[in-house]
């Protein structure tokens, strides 16, 4: 361990050298490549905007503590009262009760008497802020009642870049507005009740595989991936969702693992005192993620405030060393402290926050006492939240919703619930043969109280409906039992993914199989995919007896009680795709599977993200890639018209080059100046209610041709018309100047699209600035 750390401060103070003559005149991107630029000294948060109160009293506070106790609040402790993920030891004298750190952003994980939310991904898949909101008000509530001060969650990074990546399904989307727009939500919803969020992880982690330092085969010490982003894309792509995050107030960032132009993530100056500090004007503090620190100097000078779950020996009594011999000054150490009590102050919890870790025992199977932590009126947001996130693909002459169904045979491993509520128990690396899953796994798994699974709710619905079921979950080939009187055949696959790898596939041959063969044998096959991350469906898509296809995502502990209402019409699907679905797994070219460590630098693995801005549905649309089923793609029950598209440029709003409005929370304040409203009329064009997801794109001058910029959600009566509404702000019309390194709003014509998806869009027109 020893000749491992100091090799990884010498590589940092290599990294500082190189990057020092160019700092002040970046003047393109290819700089960004290969090195971060030196950042310092670390910002001394200020408190701005609404946080000055919380900053007032923190700094009173802070100006009370010895140097121990400055120290003692920027590292965790083991607790032998709590169980909670990560603990700061409370300084009585000063009244603060210490803070308890606990996973994650899609519900109270490893405890009881709390709910199973849907995760985010299927949070992403509903398109629906007011419900985004909702769900984390509901949550947040339920990290109070356990006494957890800081939510490890919500992730929007990975965005999502590398289709097989393992942790995608944490997070809303790939696509940067999306994940922004509804992490904006979220951690307003959270932190409505007094809980900080930490907005995860900061930043470039976008696979797995060895996203931590590892000891190969060979016994050599090999690097956590650097993640090579250049400075366009970081401000376009992967910081957008973060500003959106900081824009609403989050307290806590968690920095990553992997390095970021090969600087670690927690010890990264460019990104956590630059991005994070200066360019958003983060107020809050930035915490490691677990054993993420590195360097004990390094760190903090590069801005880390807090390390978990315990800084490894790189702090405490090294740092107040550090102090003491002035390699790390005062006033960084009271700024770190500054930062971690502000925030605590920001949100309340100095004023009757349960005691830290109250609800979360140290061992849930040894005797302890129940801290409820269930809202009752969380039920109806739980399963709102699971409907709505389920996307219908595919539907044959209306072969859903079913009609009243006199007969349905069931097939599939993830029907039924597993043999363990624990949804981290027993699953294969990639598919789920132990039942269905409600989320994926790893620390972003959460705790349901019960699963409604769909064998589960089909039962029910079929003693309220008359409905005789048949089942037969262990032949999966061409013996399985079909009777020749089905109405329809139900089959149920997943695609599992977990945190601690990437996923091998984007499909699998026994799943595939399994459809295919049950669509031999019925002629009214409708397949529901539990999928934590895109699933490829070309090798049965287009079987003549598959008749409708659900994504199912991740619905939490409602999963088989939303999909019932579903199937059985009390409700239209509603979700979109919140990311594309191609015809195979080519179409993603370089970004399907993570990259590995490659000569030369096998112990300093290399991840150059060359494709800069063009993932997902942008790189479709540069490359003429058909997809199976593009962004935005979801279909309904009803049919939805668009007319009367309206482009109106708000006046006295400055359209100056460059933002010039003073740094708040999330940047410029003028970013967030409406420069546009568009507006557009939807008919609900068919025969039943039910919700459209109007999408508008915008193609900004010098491309990608289409980005999504705004979204509205609508539920709209049949034969009914309601009138969307989107704000285009400086921010979503501007690119970022690498040379000017500011949002630029340039002048020109800008393609403006509205429709039901980025590829069906109905209404077009231009706007010129
Ligand atoms: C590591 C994970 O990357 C992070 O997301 C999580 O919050 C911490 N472990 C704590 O469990």
């Amino acid at each position: 361990m020893f000749s491992i750390r100091i090799l990884s401060l010498a590589t940092t103070a290599l990294v500082a050298l190189v990057g020092v003559s160019n700092t002040q005149n970046i003047t393109s991107d290819t700089f960004f490549y290969g090195q971060s630029p030196p950042v310092y000294p670390s910002p001394i948060g200020t408190g701005t905007g609404n946080w000055s109160e919380a900053y007032k009293k923190a700094e009173a506070m802070v100006a009370q503590m010895t140097l121990d106790e400055k120290s003692n609040l920027t590292f965790g402790i083991s607790s032998k009262t709590n169980g909670c993920s990560g603990n700061i030891p409370a300084i009585e004298r000063l009244g603060f009760p210490g803070l308890c750190l606990q996973d994650a952003g899609n519900g109270v994980r490893a405890t009881d008497f709390v709910n199973g939310y849907p995760s985010g991904l299927h949070v992403g898949a509903s398109w629906n802020k007011d419900l985004a909101y909702k769900r984390a008000l509901a949550m947040g509530g339920e990290f109070r009642s356990k006494g957890v001060n800081i939510v490890l969650g919500p992730v929007v990074g990975p965005l999502g870049r590398v289709s097989q990546g393992g942790r995608n399904w944490e997070g809303f989307s790939n696509d940067p507005y999306l994940s922004g727009s509804l992490v904006f939500e979220t951690v307003r919803g959270i932190q409505e009740n007094g809980v900080i969020t930490s907005t995860k992880h900061f930043i470039g982690n976008e696979q797995e595989t060895n996203r931590n330092p590892i000891t190969n085969v060979a016994g050599q010490y090999v690097e956590s991936i650097s993640a090579n982003i250049d400075d366009k894309s970081m401000h376009e792509l992967y910081l957008w969702p973060f500003q959106d995050a900081v824009h609403a107030g989050t307290g806590n960032i968690m920095c990553s693992y992997n390095r970021l132009n090969n600087s670690h993530g927690c010890a990264n100056s460019k990104t956590l005192n630059g991005l994070l500090k200066t360019e958003l004007g983060f107020n809050g503090f930035v915490v490691s993620d677990w054993f993420a620190q590195h360097s004990g100097v390094s760190s903090a000078l590069a801005g880390l405030d807090m390390a978990m779950p315990d800084s490894e020996g790189f702090w405490g009594s090294n740092l107040t060393t550090a102090i003491r011999n002035g390699s790390v000054p005062m006033s960084r150490l009271n700024d770190m402290a500054t930062r971690i009590i502000a925030s605590w102050y920001q949100m309340g919890q100095d004023n009757g926050y349960p005691t830290p870790g109250i609800g979360m025992p140290v061992d849930v199977l040894a005797s302890h006492k129940a801290v409820n932590a269930r809202n009752p009126s969380s039920k109806q947001v739980i399963l709102d939240a699971a409907i709505e996130g389920h996307v219908l693909v595919k539907n044959v002459n209306n072969a859903l919703p079913l009609k009243s169904p006199k007969l349905l045979s069931l097939f599939g491993y993830d029907a039924k619930a597993p043999d363990q509520n624990d949804p981290a128990a027993g699953f294969g690396s990639w598919i789920a043969i132990n039942g269905t899953i409600i989320s994926g796994g790893g620390s972003g798994a959460n705790s349901p109280a019960y699963i409604s699974a769909p064998f589960d709710a089909l039962q029910e619905k079929a003693y309220q409906a008359d409905t005789t079921i048949l089942w037969d979950f262990i032949n999966v080939n061409a013996t399985a039992n079909v009777d020749g009187a089905s109405d329809a055949c139900l089959v149920f696959i997943n695609a599992f993914a977990s945190e601690g790898f990437d996923r091998v596939g984007l499909h699998d041959d026994f799943s595939d199989a399994l459809v295919n063969n049950i669509a031999d044998q019925c002629s009214n096959t409708i397949v529901v995919i539990h999928n934590a991350g895109v699933r490829l469906v070309d090798q049965f898509i287009d079987h003549p007896n598959v008749t409708a296809v659900i994504f199912a995502h991740l619905p939490g502990q409602d999963s088989g009680r939303a999909l019932v209402s579903l199937l059985y019409g009390d409700f239209s699907p509603s979700g979109k795709l919140p990311y594309s679905v191609p015809m195979n797994e080519s179409a993603f070219g370089a970004l399907l599977s993570p990259a590995l460590p490659a000569a030369p630098y096998t112990l300093f693995p290399q991840d150059d993200f060359t494709e800069g801005i063009y993932i997902d549905y942008r790189a479709f649309d540069a490359q003429n890639i058909t997809p199976r089923y593009e962004f935005g793609f979801g279909l309904s029950y009803t049919t939805f018209g668009y007319l009367n598209l309206r482009i109106l440029a708000r006046s006295g709003v400055s359209r100056n080059t460059y933002p010039t409005g003073l740094i708040r929370e999330g940047g410029a304040e003028d970013l967030w100046d409406v420069i546009t409203t568009v507006t557009a009329d939807v008919k609900n064009t068919g025969a039943v209610d039910g919700a459209e997801v109007a999408q508008l794109y915008v193609g900004i001058p010098g491309g990608p041709i289409r980005q999504l910029r705004g979204f509205s959600k609508v539920h709209i009566q049949a034969g009914h018309t309601a009138t969307v509404s989107f704000d285009l702000t400086r921010r979503d019309l501007s690119v970022w100047d690498v040379v000017v390194q500011q949002w630029k709003l340039q002048s020109g014509k800008y393609y403006i699209y509205v429709g039901t998806s980025s590829r069906i869009l109905h209404l077009d027109g231009t706007l010129t600035i």
